[in-house]
């Protein structure tokens, strides 16, 4: 009983940690990538087009490569 109390606690505090992550990549999306245009749908792209865009449209919003990481993550899963 107590070890699968345990696991219950480890899996919600990972699942917690796991969209504070998530929500870090939107909240940079948002700051990042709204001053020239319009957000874009995270559905309006696939995942292999997103990636070739953070490659273009990272280096015009000068992201760091850390903060490229976050916001792919956020617009791929
Ligand atoms: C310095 C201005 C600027 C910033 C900052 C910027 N963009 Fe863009 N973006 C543009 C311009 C200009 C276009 C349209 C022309 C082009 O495709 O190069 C565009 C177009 C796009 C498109 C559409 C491309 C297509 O094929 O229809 C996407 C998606 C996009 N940007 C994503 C992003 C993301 C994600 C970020 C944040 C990392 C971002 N942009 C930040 C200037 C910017």
């Amino acid at each position: 009983m107590k070890y699968l109390l345990l696991t219950v606690f480890l899996f919600v505090v990972g699942c917690a940690a796991a969209n504070k992550f998530s929500d870090a990549g939107e909240k940079l999306y948002a700051e990042k990538c709204s001053g020239c245009h319009r957000l874009y749908a995270k559905k309006d792209f696939s995942s292999s087009d997103w990636r070739l865009k953070l490659e273009v449209m990272g280096k015009k919003a000068r992201l760091a490569e850390e903060e490229k990481k976050e916001i792919l993550i956020y617009l791929t899963k």
